[in-house]
């Protein structure tokens, strides 16, 4: 029997970017291949995102056009597995009645049986059932051959209830995966070639805490930095309230922790902060800056920040552009508020016109991209180390690859390069990324274990 064709289409974190590689394990072993498009498809599934309003209404567009691929194409099932599945469930069909699977964020581990069952009866298979634990959390992944990077999920779901987010609704309580089972994963990775892992949770830095906190992050961090073959370990979501000394000793002391972390902040007003349920204040998180600088005084600082959430004031919003002005972030990501069904801050007075919102938004992001442009000028001229990961969009001629602190930077190079560590002199830097030359006589060397 031929093989069938699966085509997955991923909206929103590297969360959802991993659990569709964990989908397509769990496919694969049930005999589908991966499609170059949808069209030639037999299988589409839509890992979906609702963490704003926008990226649920891609998802929606996103539908709208498969619909008329399974016009021509009867046969083909469509599935939508994630957020968007878990917050409307049934409801989903009514919109979209042409879909044969709605599977939700605890019932990924189901979607074989389900994909049968929806074939054998020939009617929509809807699961969106919360479970006591979340088997799919395990669900190894192998890389492709020749990888270099690769995605560990060490917990999963998110308690801290943030006013504005819909995350804790729909990905459920937070729960770690165990020790032991995350090290043997990452040994594999290694053993396969993989030479960096960044290690993701809603809020990665509460491991441990839902099984008592036998082991911590901190813990957890140095053992896999012990495995051999590894010489990069990231991590990614970090909450400011939980990021203890000990995770901060970590960048003193461990070679391939790299000098990176995101810390989303949100707002620079203690009145905001407190609104949104965040439980640290922006002179709490001055300090953990600080002391993450003491650490490794190279790291880079990237962070999210809200504008216009319910009560933000023309004041509240300026004490985030003096926070930025304080810290000078690397990078951030910043959004408009998006009100989200469910959430605490639906019911806050206060709200911020629209207009007012996108003007915020606009000056702050000018505002980070000076920054952003300051931090990559002042690489010019420095050698950083680059672990590269592929070739250039642009031209076969060059390599691509990141620094420890996560930045892009080209260089002229070959394919022989992939996989391999090099030192770059940086020699111009642009707002997303930077432009190197490789240093005469590197030929690589293999993993990164010196800094
Ligand atoms: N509106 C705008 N931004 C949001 N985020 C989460 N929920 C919302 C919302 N309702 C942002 C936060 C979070 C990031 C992943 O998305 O900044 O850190
Ligand atoms: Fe959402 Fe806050 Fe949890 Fe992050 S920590 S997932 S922002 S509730």
């Amino acid at each position: 029997m031929a093989t069938k064709k699966l085509f997955i289409r991923t909206f929103g974190c590297q969360m959802n970017v991993h659990d569709s590689e964990q989908l397509e394990e769990l496919l694969k072993v049930a005999g589908y291949a991966r499609a170059e498009s949808a069209k030639d498809a037999d299988l589409v599934i839509v890992n979906t995102c609702s963490i704003r309003d926008k990226a649920e209404q891609k998802v929606y567009s996103q539908l709208g056009r498969y619909r008329h691929l399974k016009k021509s194409k009867p046969h083909l099932q469509i599935g939508v597995c994630g957020c968007v599945a878990q917050q409307h469930g049934e409801r989903l069909l009514e919109k979209a009645p042409f879909l044969d699977l709605v599977i939700g964020t605890h019932n990924l581990d189901r979607l074989p049986e389900c994909i049968a069952r929806a074939r054998q009866t020939g009617r929509p298979v809807v699961e969106t059932a919360f479970r006591e634990t979340v088997p799919s959390i395990g669900i190894p992944t192998l890389p492709a051959e020749g990888s270099v990077s690769a995605f560990v999920t060490i917990m999963q779901g998110c308690d801290n209830y943030c006013a504005f987010c819909v995350v804790p609704y729909l990905r459920g309580r937070e729960e770690s995966r165990g020790f032991e089972d995350i090290l043997a994963e990452v040994n594999a990775l290694a053993a396969r070639g993989v030479k960096e892992v960044t290690l993701l949770g809603q809020n990665v830095n509460a491991y441990g805490k839902s099984f008592g906190g036998k082991h911590s992050f901190a813990q957890l961090l140095r053992a896999i930095g012990a495995v051999p073959g590894i010489g990069r370990i990231r991590f990614t979501t970090s909450h400011p309230k939980d990021l203890s000394d000990d995770i901060i000793a970590c960048f003193r002391e461990m070679k391939n922790l790299c000098e990176s972390i995101h810390l989303p902040v949100q707002s620079g007003s203690d009145e905001i902060l407190a609104r949104m349920n965040r439980r640290y204040t922006s002179a709490d998180y001055l300090d953990r800056v600080r002391r993450l600088r003491e650490a490794s005084p190279e790291i880079a600082i990237t962070s999210d920040i809200i504008v216009g959430f319910p009560g933000e004031t023309e004041q509240d919003y300026q004490k985030t552009l003096d926070l930025m002005e304080k810290v000078r972030f690397d990078t951030v990501f910043s959004f408009r508020y998006s009100e989200r069904q469910g959430t605490a801050a639906v019911g806050l007075g206060g709200k911020v016109d629209p207009g007012e919102k996108r003007r915020r938004l606009i000056e702050l992001q000018a505002l980070q991209d000076r920054h952003t442009q300051e931090k990559h000028d002042s690489l010019v001229g420095r050698t950083v180390e680059v672990l590269v990961d592929g070739t250039s969009r642009n031209t076969d001629r060059d390599v691509t690859g990141r620094t420890r602190s996560n930045k892009i930077v080209n260089f002229a190079g070959g394919r022989d390069l992939i996989g391999r560590t090099v030192r770059v002199r940086i020699v111009a830097a642009f707002l997303h990324s930077l432009r190197g030359e490789m240093l005469e006589g590197e030929g690589g060397f293999p993993g990164c274990s010196s800094r």
